[in-house]
């Protein structure tokens, strides 16, 4: 039952970290929280979905250039999700990875029907085992958002992905710098019969 109470806790106190500090995490917190992932759920059990994580400084450097490039020259459309971050593109400085220390990316089969769940389940799990180690994540649209773009599609296949797997989501983690409020959750979203 306390076990229980804590999990529940866990996941009603996890935010979304955009702030952090510079240490990367060690070897022990990254391969907790990336195995806590392969324990996800799967479609069939195929286990199919994959995660390439990194710290390395250049790597991620070269990800946020690809992204405030690629967003950059695109022109706002009306009613387009993404236009915030086309914007943020623009601008001097931008980092979509919030100039965190550590990115994971999800990566699974093109053709697959569960790739993203697959994907979204094994990054929450990991956004929940980071939290329990107080460790902050925040997930990160903009390299699926780009997963068809032939430049981040190079980039991404340097660091693994294969060609017939596309990112289906990613995350940044790190020890975070700034303490979040859980905002009051909306009314109407439970039908209990
Ligand atoms: C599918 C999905 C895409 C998201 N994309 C981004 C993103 O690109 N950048 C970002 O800073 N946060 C992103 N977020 C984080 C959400 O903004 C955040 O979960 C939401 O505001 C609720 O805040 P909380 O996570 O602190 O509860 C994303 C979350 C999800 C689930």
């Amino acid at each position: 039952m306390e076990q229980g109470r804590d999990v529940l806790n866990l996941l009603k106190t996890r935010r979304s970290i955009r702030k952090y500090q510079p240490q990367a995490l060690s070897k022990e917190q990254l391969g907790a929280i990336l195995e806590s992932g392969l324990y996800a759920p799967t479609g069939g059990n195929h286990q199919y979905s994959r995660f390439i994580a990194t710290q390395n400084k250049q790597i991620l450097e070269e990800i946020n250039q690809i992204v405030k490039e690629e967003f950059a020259k695109r022109d706002l459309e009306e009613g387009c999700y993404q236009n915030k971050t086309i914007v943020k593109a623009k601008k001097e400085g931008y980092s979509c990875l919030h100039q965190a220390p550590a990115l994971i990316i999800a990566v699974a089969p093109r053709e697959h029907g569960n790739s993203m769940a697959d994907c979204a389940n094994g990054l929450e799990n990991m956004q929940i085992a980071a939290w329990s180690l107080g460790i902050g994540t925040c997930w990160i649209n903009q390299i699926h958002w780009l997963t068809e773009n032939p430049r981040m599609r190079d980039f991404l296949y340097q660091l693994g992905m294969r060609t017939d797997e596309d990112a289906f989501g990613s995350l940044v983690a790190g020890h975070p710098a700034e303490k979040r409020e859980t905002p009051p959750r909306k009314q109407g979203r439970l039908v209990i019969i």
